[in-house]
């Protein structure tokens, strides 16, 4: 299904997609009983595998006592529940959480208070937002703006918000320099934003975003030792607000429930969605500081934003349910651990291939940058679509994974990445190596094949 007859207006309008029917552990499974080990969790979604009972479970028993209630009239036992699970746990300084449908709707959301805090606080030339290019923050036209994927941004520049400035990324691999230390490079990336910050002068900056590990773009950008640290010396010093896209990279992807622990930071503001509730529900997040709550506690005392869909209760239900499981099933230890052996795997089987430039990672995130030359470190022409064969391939042999383009400048350069489930065990990764190894030559041997014969290949029964 999913081709001509399908009445849905699906991504791809050529494609003919398998109907997904069930799921077991990591795996998912089609309408003709194909099974796919579920490497990628889709987008980095589905943490808990697709059959975790006490989540389903927590959905169903919501659904039967309160499916809905709106926010402007009550708020809901699962929401508060959650709140208070997340916050007993976020980086010092946070204090309230809003919930919302997504991951763009949370980085709106993120947007639109740092905008009303400086407007809380008398200060309205405060507008612009310093993001960083090859960054992704969401499709909707405000997340859009601020994001750095140029191929996503292009159609819809027309609509794109103006004050929004782009810095570099932190990108160790492409930038640098030859005998730089690590942490000098660290420094001299953050420094990027100071001078971004001097230029448009302080008191014209709102917020910096920043995903603490870059994920959808470039596939799973390291940050340099330092460097966050002294993104938050800028930020204080300048008053700007740090805005933590962790929508990819958070709640325990990384092996600890906040990507930018490991930084030794907190932000002003946290945004999360995708395995907060695992794909069980729909729902994203903001964290905010109390700084931020006390200032329109003390002004207008009313969020000037919010949706329909804020904080539902059966969504809420299925985050906590998820989040419980991952505490209780001691599941960090298992990213920690299988994170481990995934690096260890992955070094021994691509360490030396002649067309990964580069391994890099954290946790169950790992990411694999195809170039055509690992020397010169040259991308493959994008008229190939290297990543959109290395997909088709790999699905081939029954492995989700995430493959994008865009990872040199945000038009060309091919990268893979892999967001495995906390659940997974030694068999799994020993089966997703082999079976990554397998699809990423097929698709490479698929550039040697002319057009016609590739057109002709069909996906095996
Ligand atoms: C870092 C980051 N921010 C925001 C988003 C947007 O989230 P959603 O697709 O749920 O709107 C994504 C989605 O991939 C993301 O990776």
């Amino acid at each position: 299904m999913g081709g001509s007859h399908s009445r849905i207006l699906h991504r791809s309008l050529r494609a003919d997609l398998p109907t997904a029917t069930h799921g077991s552990g990591p795996y998912l499974f089609d309408q003709a009983g194909r099974r796919y080990l579920d490497a990628s969790g889709g987008a980095a979604v589905s943490c808990l595998g697709h059959s975790h009972l006490a989540v389903i479970e927590a959905v169903v028993n919501q659904i039967k006592s309160l499916p809905f209630a709106h926010t402007s009239f009550f708020t809901s036992e699962p929401a508060e529940r959650l709140a208070d699970f997340l916050m007993a746990r976020a980086p010092r300084g946070l204090s309230r959480a809003a919930f919302v449908s997504g991951g763009s709707e949370a980085v709106e959301t993120a947007i639109k208070l740092s905008r009303q805090y400086w407007l809380e606080r008398g200060q309205p030339s405060r507008a612009w937002i310093v993001s960083r290019r090859l960054s992704f923050h969401g499709n909707t036209l405000g997340a859009l703006s601020v994001g750095g994927h140029l191929a996503r941004r292009e159609r819809y520049l027309p609509y794109l918000l103006d004050k929004v400035e782009f810095i570099s990324p932190c990108y160790a691999y492409r930038d640098r320099r030859e005998g730089e230390p690590d942490e000098a490079y660290g420094l001299r990336a953050a420094n990027e934003l100071e001078a971004a910050i001097d230029r448009l002068q302080p008191d014209n900056v709102a917020a910096f975003i920043a995903e603490p590990i870059g994920g959808a773009t470039a596939g799973c950008l390291m940050p340099a030792p330092g460097y966050f640290t002294r993104i938050r010396e800028i930020c204080d010093r300048t008053g700007v607000l740090f805005i933590a896209d962790e929508i990819m990279c958070g709640m325990g992807r990384t092996g600890t429930l906040f990507a930018c622990e490991q930084e030794g930071v907190a932000p002003d503001l946290v945004a999360i969605a995708k395995g907060l509730a695992a794909g069980y529900q729909p729902l994203g997040g903001v964290l905010v500081s109390d700084a931020i709550v006390r200032a329109i506690e003390n002004g207008s005392g009313m969020l000037g934003t919010g949706h329909t869909y804020m904080g539902h209760a059966v969504a809420c239900a299925a985050a906590l349910a998820v989040q419980l499981a991952i505490e209780e099933e001691h599941l960090l230890d298992n990213v920690r651990r299988m994170g481990a052996l995934l690096e260890r795997r992955l070094r021994d089987r691509f360490g030396s291939h002649p067309h990964v430039g580069d391994i890099r990672g954290r946790g169950l995130f790992w990411a694999l940058e195809l170039v055509e030359d690992r020397a010169t470190k040259k991308p493959f022409d994008p008229g190939l679509e290297l990543y959109r064969r290395v997909k088709r391939e790999a699905l081939r042999q029954g492995l989700i994974c995430y493959p994008s383009g865009g990872a040199f400048d945000g038009t060309c350069g091919d990268h893979i990445l892999l967001a495995p489930p906390y659940i997974i065990d030694e068999s799994h990764i020993e089966e997703l190596v082999r079976l990554l190894s397998i699809g990423l030559d097929a698709a490479l041997a698929s550039l040697q094949q002319p057009a016609a014969a590739r057109a002709g290949r069909k996906r095996p029964g």
